[in-house]
């Protein structure tokens, strides 16, 4: 029954006062770390082999329920459930040992990056009860035993980046990825893994990077790759892929970059990534590939890095080449062209390394004058061609032609 200003005055206050008592407690929240975070954190240290500057202090300092102040720890305050940590970032820090298992009672974390140390053991069943995790980074370090997948992707399907690259996994190819729907990156170069891929990975239509390099992978690369349509990196090299690579690139239209040297690849370039418009870097060296070369650069506008090196190509030097006018970087080397340089190669005026040895070219004085117009060459290399002309040994032509 309030008739006057003074009862809303009085309801303002109440309403005043529970807000500021609750300011003071979430302040409060904000700065205490939560207990079981407390207790995870502190079991993930004592798991260490090695210091961590910027934890032990603080607990001696017996701050240590201000665990959100520790060096790499990461906290979000959340009405529901409080101050929790939700990011754990220690890349880079000399850790040596295992990961604890207590990590796992970090149910809120959402970025793990333990990326640049030396840890070691089999990748944590702790990690498959994360179900936040959105991005886990555990590159460079030590891990070995096989990879499982199912695990990883059982609960954590909010996971968009995974890095394991450049460890000791081994075991076959991981069946199970095809469970982890957001995710975005995967790198898993550098390792032994083996077998072909699983097929479950072709339905990771979000991926836009897919890191395989330097591994022991085989198989064929089949037209199911078409299905990754939102690529932009796929690194295959050194592996042992074989068969032809296919011609599913017109469903790739984002791809910038594509490398698959290195393998045991035959057949032709295929049609749709020789026309494949974003293309920035085309890397295909190292294989037994052959046929003759049709790049139509009004179609790659784009393409800088261009390598065909140590395959089987024959047939003409490619005249069409002179329409990639962003061409940087180009190797022909190792294969088995012929003729002479194309006149229109004038062109390439952004051209700055030409590798074009052990082919059978011809005319050496015809690809002086041609080149010699391409401003931006400072490296050359024509050793092992021109057969038949007196300067047999015209070798390695640094700085500018
Ligand atoms: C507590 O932390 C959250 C998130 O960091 C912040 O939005 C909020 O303003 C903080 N509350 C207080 C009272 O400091
Ligand atoms: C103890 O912690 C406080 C606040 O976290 C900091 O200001 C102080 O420098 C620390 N003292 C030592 C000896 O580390
Ligand atoms: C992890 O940290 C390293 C070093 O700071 C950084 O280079 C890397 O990008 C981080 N990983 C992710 C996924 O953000
Ligand atoms: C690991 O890979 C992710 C995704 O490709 C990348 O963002 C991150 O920077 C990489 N980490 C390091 C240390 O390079
Ligand atoms: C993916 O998840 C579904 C549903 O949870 C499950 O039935 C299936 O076995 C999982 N597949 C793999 C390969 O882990
Ligand atoms: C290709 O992607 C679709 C979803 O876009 C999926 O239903 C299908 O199973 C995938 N194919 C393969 C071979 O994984
Ligand atoms: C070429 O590829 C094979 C694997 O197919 C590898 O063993 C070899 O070291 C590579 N050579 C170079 C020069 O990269
Ligand atoms: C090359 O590509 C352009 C643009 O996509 C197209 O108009 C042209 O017909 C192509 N030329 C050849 C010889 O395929
Ligand atoms: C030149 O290429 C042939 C194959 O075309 C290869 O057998 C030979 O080893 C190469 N020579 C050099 C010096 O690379
Ligand atoms: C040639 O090199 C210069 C200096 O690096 C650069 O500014 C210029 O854009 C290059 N020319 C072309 C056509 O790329
Ligand atoms: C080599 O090329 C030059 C210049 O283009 C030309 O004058 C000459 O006739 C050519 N020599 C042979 C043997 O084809």
């Amino acid at each position: 029954m309030c008739f006057n200003g003074l009862c809303v005055f009085f309801i303002y206050m109440v309403c005043f006062s529970l807000f500021q008592a609750r300011q003071a407690l979430t302040s409060r929240q904000n700065q205490t770390c939560n207990p079981s975070d407390l207790k995870a954190l502190e079991g993930f240290l004592s798991g260490l082999e090695s210091e961590l500057t910027g934890w032990r202090s603080a607990k001696e300092n017996s701050s240590s329920d201000h665990c959100c102040a520790w060096v790499g720890v990461g906290c979000s305050f959340s009405p529901v459930y409080g101050n929790r940590v939700t990011s754990l970032d220690l890349a880079n820090r000399r850790l040596k040992g295992g990961v604890s298992e207590s990590l796992a009672a970090l149910d809120q974390l959402q970025l793990l990056n333990l990326s640049s140390n030396s840890l070691s053991g089999d990748l944590l069943p702790a990690l498959f009860r994360l179900p936040n995790l959105e991005i886990l980074d555990l590159s460079n370090n030590q891990f070995h035993g096989a990879i499982d997948a199912v695990g990883l992707c059982g609960l954590s399907n909010n996971l968009r980046i995974l890095n394991l690259s450049v460890n000791l996994f081994s075991g076959g190819f991981p069946v199970g990825f095809g469970n982890c729907s957001s995710l975005q990156h995967l790198s898993l170069g550098v390792n032994y893994l083996s077998g072909s891929l699983a097929e479950d990975v072709y339905k990771l239509v979000k991926l836009s990077s897919l890191h395989l390099q330097y591994n022991r992978l085989q198989g064929h690369l089949d037209e199911r790759l078409s299905n990754l349509s939102s690529l932009v990196e796929l690194d295959l090299s050194f592996n042992r892929f074989s068969g032809s690579i296919p011609d599913v690139f017109n469903n790739i239209v984002k791809l910038e970059q594509f490398s698959v040297h290195s393998n045991q690849l035959t057949g032709c370039l295929p049609p749709s990534l020789s026309d494949s418009h974003s293309l920035r870097t085309l890397n295909v060296r190292n294989n037994s590939l052959n046929c003759e070369i049709h790049i139509n650069c009004t179609a790659t506008p784009h393409l800088t890095h261009l390598d065909l090196g140590s395959n089987r190509f024959h047939g003409p030097i490619p005249a069409s080449l002179s329409d990639c006018r962003q061409l940087k970087a180009l190797s022909l080397a190792r294969n088995k062209f012929d003729g002479q340089v194309p006149e229109s190669w004038n062109n390439l005026q952004a051209l700055t390394e030409l590798s074009l040895s052990n082919n059978s070219l011809h005319n050496v004085s015809a690809a002086l004058e041609v080149l010699s117009q391409c401003r931006n060459l400072t490296i050359l290399v024509l050793t092992l061609n021109f057969l038949g002309n007196r300067c047999l040994k015209l070798g390695y032509l640094g700085s500018k032609v």
